[in-house]
């Protein structure tokens, strides 16, 4: 007798979705360790309607450029200022947007405000939770102080259900909380695996675009910080946007680290407070705002991020080691540049730091990897290292070549402005930038060409 053949599985790599047809030990795409599910494989079905409550893309025919009608001003602003922002300006119709970040940071209070905003501008908004009952939301929303009108919740973890429930209530914007929570009854596979999260994203993609009404997917975030499941969703949505922070400051980043309709590294700033999150308008002030005065080893470098000027405080602390090798602690800047910096510092200018303790750490818990934040590392280490405070009325950018030389960077305008906006009385600057600055008379704008000028001109 012929045995029954079962459909064979096969087996998916949880870190990047490489297929195997047997299990491995370590992925030979991505080299993760153990990270290989068995999954039965999805069959399409020939002619019949898609997976996912009917959903499929409309009939398309090629069309010429400029027939095609421009869109732009269809942008929507959610009515959050820095959300707006980071999304480019507002909320693109038909966009999908995923928001990632680790837990218990602000992701559902953030969407269910911007649900909420949304539902006053639109006839109904739906917020899809996997994670909390309907009562939860509520009990966050009254904590939020939120009065929505037509803001519909559902508790749902099945896809085909969702679906069902979108085409009975016709919302104009949904939110889905979370989509590692979300599964597919079409596929076998545990909800949270590479090939859920991946269909879930693609049929809300599908349904963005069909309805064009903006869909955001919140998603968890690894222990080694991305996106939980594949790196592939990023791929399929149009927007990615990370939320930062750290659990002991009051204060949320959201970035964009992706993002079709808009500029990419955008930055929004918030403060956690006790009714929900609140946007930020100034954060070189907040950044600022404990900047201890007079201190040697501290420095405020004006960096960029995404179009939007910040001033931080680079911190850097130099002390004799105890041990043979000195030891290199950063937080917030990279630790190699550091170590670069260091090595420049002891060649070019005679500093012998190598052999001593270094840290270095932007105040506020705010990350930069921008080169033009390397001026003030070294200025930092250079402060600490002689025990000198520098001028705390000056505010420094500019990158640092190995030669010791100051390199000219881009948008050392808005920097400037931004360093005459917050108060600050001299600016130094790469001399490259010098020639097409634009500028106000109150500031005093010092060009260096090099690593020693710049200690020069403010010790
Ligand atoms: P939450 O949005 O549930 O996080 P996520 O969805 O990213 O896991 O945020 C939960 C945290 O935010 C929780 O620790 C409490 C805090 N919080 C406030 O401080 N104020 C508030 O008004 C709310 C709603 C939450
Ligand atoms: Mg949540």
């Amino acid at each position: 007798m012929a045995k029954l053949k079962s459909p064979k599985s096969i087996y998916v790599c949880q870190n990047c979705g490489a297929q195997q047809p047997k299990w491995m030990g370590r992925c030979p795409d991505c080299g993760e360790w153990n990270s290989f599910a068995e999954e039965k494989p999805v069959i399409a079905q020939a002619g019949s309607s898609p997976r996912g409550g009917g959903f499929r893309l409309q009939e398309t025919t090629t069309l010429a450029y400029h027939e095609i009608e421009s869109q732009d001003d269809a942008r929507q602003p959610s009515g959050i200022s820095e959300f707006d922002r980071v999304l480019g300006g507002g909320i693109v119709p038909g966009s999908l947007v995923l928001i990632g970040g680790d837990p218990g940071i602000g992701k559902s209070t953030l969407l269910l405000e911007v649900a909420d905003k949304l539902s006053k501008n639109y006839r109904s908004v739906l917020y899809v939770s996997g994670e909390e009952s309907a009562r939860q939301i509520k009990l966050r929303g009254e904590r939020l102080g939120i009065n929505p009108q037509n803001l519909l919740l559902l508790a749902e973890t099945c896809l085909e259900r969702i679906f069902e429930e979108i085409d009975r209530h016709q919302p104009q914007a949904i939110v889905v909380d979370s989509v590692q929570t979300v599964f597919s009854m079409k596929l076998e596979s545990a909800p949270g695996s590479v090939s859920q999260v991946r269909e879930v994203a693609g049929q809300f993609l599908i349904l963005a675009k069909n309805r064009t009404i903006p869909v955001f997917l919140i998603g968890h975030v690894t222990k080694e910080g991305t996106l939980a499941g594949p790196k592939a969703l990023e791929h399929i949505v149009d927007t990615v946007l990370y939320f930062e922070g750290e659990r002991h400051h009051n204060h949320r980043i959201i970035r964009a680290v992706k993002n079709r309709f808009g500029a990419a590294n955008e930055l929004g700033v918030f403060e956690m407070t006790g009714s929900g999150l609140i946007p930020v308008q100034n954060p070189s002030g907040l950044f600022l705002s404990e900047r201890p005065v007079g201190a040697s080893g501290s420095v405020v470098n004006a960096c960029m991020e995404g179009t939007r000027p910040i001033l931080v405080e680079i911190q850097a602390l130099v002390t004799t080691s105890n041990y043979g090798n000195g030891r290199r602690m950063t937080q917030g800047v990279d630790a190699n540049r550091v170590a670069l910096l260091m090595a420049m510092l002891e060649k070019r200018i005679g500093m012998k730091v190598l052999g001593d303790d270094v840290f270095v750490n932007v105040a506020g818990g705010i990350g930069i990897d921008e080169p033009a934040a390397d001026l003030g590392i070294v200025l930092a280490i250079a402060s600490s290292f002689r025990n000198l405070a520098i001028d705390d009325s000056a505010v420094v950018f500019g990158e640092v070549g190995l030669a010791g030389e100051v390199r000219a960077t881009s948008q050392a305008s808005v920097r400037v402005r931004e360093a005459y906006a917050m108060g600050f009385k001299r600016c130094l600057i790469p001399q490259g930038n010098l020639t097409a600055l634009e500028y106000d008379d109150g500031i005093e704008v010092i060009g260096v060409r090099n690593v020693a000028d710049a200690i020069e001109a403010l010790f």
